[in-house]
């Protein structure tokens, strides 16, 4: 220990004398945060990990390092914050003021942590509420501008956390546009790895804001300390994992401060994003499950309700249909016995009919002479026909080719001094500006308005932010990142109070916008444009570790129609499924397997949909994949069994189920056949006991290329 650092100590030693520390713990049923208000009267983060049972063993923990870094004090690491104060400082120095714990309206168990700059006068709250049940903690931090004149927030996080452990292992998620679901592992070593978006709109092109973290050592589905993360914020948003001199870990989560300082008035508050996590310490399978029991109860928008199966013409017709095309489609929806039909892009423009993705967008009334009978024709035919009508939108976007910037320029997204580019031809609207807003609010409202039958919307986004500059924010160009997001938020918020029972799929040219505060108003997300069955494997996989079933749409499609149609309806089947594919190119065998699949979905959708997810066999790890669904009273489950590309002389080893009732005897059948097949399955028609299937398992997978199968295991 050198001089500097034994002086220290005797300070803190001295401090800790003259003031007893005082704690504060968030706790949920299996992890401990503990805070330490320190002699100094600052606020240390003491601990983070596995709940700790005895109360007197506080005392015993570390100092632990300062809870939510500020800049330009004496620690040298990443800072949470970081204020211009008026006068040009740009330090801060936080104390704790006091806290307060109570149970919210919920049930969460919600503390605040006051802190304040006894120079300045900002204010930071530091909030967290705990999910005993599902040991999920989502955390935000409010920001107020104690000071008389404006101040500039250069830095705010939504939380900062500390972990320890000494070794660390970073599961990031990158892609591109029906590429997603890309996952790569690796260590975190001393220094900063960041994970990051700039693109606005749909900004989670290139990476969603969710990572998965192992502690100590590399988590399986069964073993390891690991934490889920996920950031509720539709933009740029940032991650940044410091590990420093000790080997701890800070992890600072919050919106990207990219070309985002925020001018902060007098008396003003910022409100950061939320972050939502899960520390499981048995590995990534119980992680997930924690995620989805608390999204399908807390937080994703109907998570308790039912979902409709749907038959989608964007792939059956793209922008070529009309009236009569349409309402046959609708046929084709009763035939196959799903829920709905959704009509997709193109039903618009009158001046620049959307006949192709190059104009129209923007102008939301129906092209006269595609559409004569209007919305009202189409919802009618649905009616008659016994199945609900969705519709399809893009509502923050423009075609320079439209009515709209023709006669609105200065409501778009572009640089008043530069040529203008385009991505997928077309701009975003300025969503900062309160009439923009209006705007946006309108497309669905005058739509709900004239035509109420509507029962379901997909809300497109397909281009990120070009062209940065609002004619609207002026002199405040590095609010339009953050206004954006907050002017969506307050249309959205705006549809869910007027049609609270609007069911919405959150779409952005496949899975471009993802994250549990935009999922707190839709139903539903779109994975991927991707609908080839052995990509989504793939992709449906990794958003399965944060994302319930019920969540994430899959579709039947003829991407990569060399498979057969019984494997792709299989892996949509693991989703929230519907059909974008024409009946009429269909054999009468792919149909009977369609129709047939679709009400085995109907009976399945309380076990998959609501049911415990159990990830057996990885496509990441080699050439099979198999999904378990374990209804919540565990009476019955449905096992999805793929196998991709195994080697001819593969030796397979029996699956191992999961998470049944060990003494209780269940069915097993297998379901999902083609007409006139039976079933290969030594296992089909048994009756096995649940320790037998979890510890012996069953033989399901083979060297099959490319083929599937479905089990429906009952108890009896
Ligand atoms: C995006 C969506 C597709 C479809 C098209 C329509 O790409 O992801 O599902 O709706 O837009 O233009």
């Amino acid at each position: 220990m050198n001089i500097r650092h034994f002086l220290a100590s005797v300070l803190l030693c001295l401090a800790t004398m003259a003031y007893a520390d005082e704690f504060i713990r968030v706790s949920t049923k299996s992890t401990d945060i503990v805070f330490r208000v320190s002699g100094n009267g600052r606020l240390y983060q003491s601990y983070m990990g596995r709940h700790l049972a005895d109360e007197a063993d506080l005392k015993h923990l570390p100092h632990g390092t300062e809870a939510y870094l500020t800049h330009g004090m004496e620690d040298y690491f990443e800072p949470a914050i970081d204020v211009r104060h008026a006068d040009g400082n740009a330090s801060t120095l936080l104390t704790y003021v006091d806290h307060k714990q109570e149970t919210a309206a919920d049930g969460s168990r919600h503390t605040v942590i006051r802190l304040q700059d006894k120079e300045y006068g900002t204010q930071v709250s530091l909030h967290f509420s705990a999910y005993a049940d599902e040991d999920v903690i989502k955390t935000h931090t409010e920001i107020v501008n104690g000071e008389k004149k404006p101040v500039m927030l250069e830095k705010y996080a939504s939380s900062m956390l500390h972990l320890t452990g000494g070794k660390y292992w970073l599961t990031e998620f990158s892609g591109n546009w029906a590429d997603e679901g890309h996952m790569s592992t690796a260590p975190l070593n001393f220094g900063k790895k960041v994970l990051d978006t700039k693109l606005g709109t749909r900004a989670n092109m290139f990476t969603p804001p969710m990572f998965i973290l192992s502690v100590g050592e590399q988590a399986t589905e069964d073993h390891g300390q690991v934490m889920l993360g996920q950031l509720g914020w539709t933009g740029n948003f940032r991650f940044t994992f410091e590990v420093d001199e000790n080997d701890d870990l800070r992890l600072i989560s919050g919106i990207n401060p990219y070309f985002s300082s925020y001018e902060l008035g007098a008396k003003e508050t910022f409100t950061t994003p939320e972050f939502y996590f899960t520390m499981s310490y048995e590995g990534l399978s119980r992680a997930s499950r924690n995620l989805h029991n608390w999204a399908r109860k807390y937080q994703l928008k109907d998570g308790q309700k039912g979902r409709m199966t749907l038959l989608n013409n964007w792939e059956a017709t793209y922008f070529d249909f009309n009236e009569e095309k349409l309402c046959n489609l609708m046929g084709d929806a009763v035939k196959l016995g799903v829920d709905m039909f959704l009509l997709d892009d193109g039903w618009f423009g009158n001046k620049y009919p959307r006949h192709g993705d190059t104009q129209g967008l923007g102008d939301w009334q129906e092209t006269a002479n595609k559409l004569p009978g209007k919305v009202t024709k189409l919802v009618e035919e649905a009616q008659k026909k016994g199945i609900k009508f969705g519709i399809w939108i893009e509502p923050e976007m423009v075609n320079p080719k439209s009515e709209l910037y023709e006669k609105h320029k200065d409501w778009v997204i572009h640089l008043p001094n530069r040529d203008e580019y385009y991505f997928r031809n077309q701009m975003v609207l300025d969503l900062s500006n309160p009439k923009v807003q209006d705007f946006v609010f309108g497309v669905v409202d005058r739509l709900m308005t004239d035509y109420p039958g509507i029962a379901y919307f997909k809300w497109d986004c397909n281009s990120p932010i070009t062209n940065i500059y609002s004619h609207y924010l002026k002199d405040k160009q590095t609010h339009l990142y953050v206004d954006y997001v907050h002017g969506l938020y307050n249309v959205l918020e705006r549809i869910k109070a007027k049609y609270p029972n609007l069911p919405m799929m959150l779409c952005s040219g496949g899975s471009g916008r993802i994250d549990y505060k935009a999922l707190s108003y839709f139903t539903e997300f779109w994975a991927s444009d991707n609908t080839d069955p052995l990509e989504r494997l793939f992709i449906q996989y990794a958003y399965s570790y944060f994302y319930p079933a019920k969540a994430t749409c899959a579709h039947v499609t003829t991407w990569n129609s060399g498979t057969s149609v019984k494997f792709r309806t299989d892996v949509t089947m693991m989703g929230k499924m519907g059909f974008d594919i024409k009946l009429s190119d269909m054999s009468q065998n792919d149909l009977a397997y369609c129709q047939e699949a679709v009400k085995n979905y109907r009976r399945l959708s309380p076990v998959i949909l609501d049911g415990d997810m159990f990830r057996l066999y990885s496509p990441y790890n080699g050439p099979h994949a198999v999904t378990q669904f374990v209804g919540t009273n565990q009476q019955s489950s449905v096992v999805f069994a793929f196998n991709t590309y195994p080697r001819w002389g593969e030796r397979n080893n029996p699956v191992l189920l999961k998470g049944l009732k060990p003494d209780t005897r269940y069915r097993v059948r297998e379901i999902n056949m083609m007409p006139g097949a039976k079933s290969n399955l030594g296992c089909n028609d048994r009756v096995y006991s649940g320790q037998y299937l979890m510890n012996v398992g069953l033989s399901l997978l083979s060297t099959r290329k490319i083929t599937s199968h479905v089990l429906e295991i009952t108890a009896e």
